[in-house]
């Protein structure tokens, strides 16, 4: 089985809302979707890691809607801090089995492969959090099963090393949250998003990942506490390739997008 992931696409059907969003952004996110159409192997699924939308409105889901039209296969999002959730469930609420009328989250399967989306947008806020609920019900499901688990999760609960952004990822939560994954044996990987730079990470036990972003990226910013340079380089989402006994891969698609026009 084939999953790509992919985060932060920042789609607005005007102006974006964030200072380094391009403004070319839905542009790029329409190049990720045609490359990912185009690979040798086509996905089984695609998840995205939060940040689906960049200011949060009806307009702005209908174009995120119409751009990841062409995927044939099922995709799943959960929110990030720039995504809003009244037009997120409207958008995918036919396709997504959230749980919950007030959050986001949700489980899916996947033949061997067991899907579940965490919902950590706190409104007006950029850093995350998880509540008591939304972790006993994940405590729940992860006992439900011993297949395989992808987590998603938009804000990372694990160090980046800076510590700007360490500051506005996972607060309230993350360390719940780190002993549920601890306490479980059977493989995990926990996916995130936010931080707009792709990189690989161990935590609680397990593989955890951030998705960069073809809206804009940051450069390396390690052990600073200022938010690091944006950067023009090229792109790159994530592929994991997950075999039967559990085992997987994960590799990096990259690809060249137009330079910016301000950096
Ligand atoms: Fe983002």
């Amino acid at each position: 089985m084939l999953i790509a992931h992919l985060s932060d696409l920042h789609i607005s059907a005007g102006a974006p809302e964030t200072a380094p969003v391009r403004r070319d952004a839905p542009d790029m996110a329409r190049r990720v979707i045609a490359d990912l159409l185009a690979l040798p192997q086509r996905p089984d699924a695609v998840v995205i890691t939060g940040d689906v939308a960049d200011g949060g409105s009806v307009a702005d889901y209908a174009l995120v809607r119409e751009i990841l039209a062409p995927l044939p296969m099922p995709v799943f999002v959960v929110p990030g801090n720039h995504d809003k959730r009244g037009p997120m469930r409207a958008a995918f609420g036919g396709t997504i089995p959230f749980a919950a009328p007030d959050t986001l989250h949700f489980e899916a399967q996947l033949a061997g492969l067991r899907l579940i989306g965490l919902d950590s947008l706190v409104p007006g806020r950029v850093e995350g959090a998880l509540d008591g609920t939304q972790l006993d019900w994940l405590e729940q499901r992860l006992a439900s099963t011993a297949d395989p688990v992808f987590l998603l999760l938009h804000h990372p609960p694990f160090p980046t090393g800076n510590a700007h952004w360490d500051a506005s990822a996972l607060r309230a939560g993350a360390g719940r949250l780190g002993r549920i994954l601890r306490a479980r044996t059977a493989p995990l990987r926990l996916l995130c998003g936010h931080v707009h730079q792709a990189f690989h990470s161990q935590w609680a036990g397990h593989y955890a990942a951030v998705g960069g972003s073809p809206a804009f990226q940051y450069g390396f910013g390690f052990d600073g506490d200022t938010e690091p340079p944006l950067i023009d380089a090229p792109y790159a989402y994530w592929l994991h390739h997950c075999r039967a006994d559990g085992s997987f891969a994960v590799h990096p698609r990259q690809m060249n997008l137009p330079p910016r026009a301000d950096l």
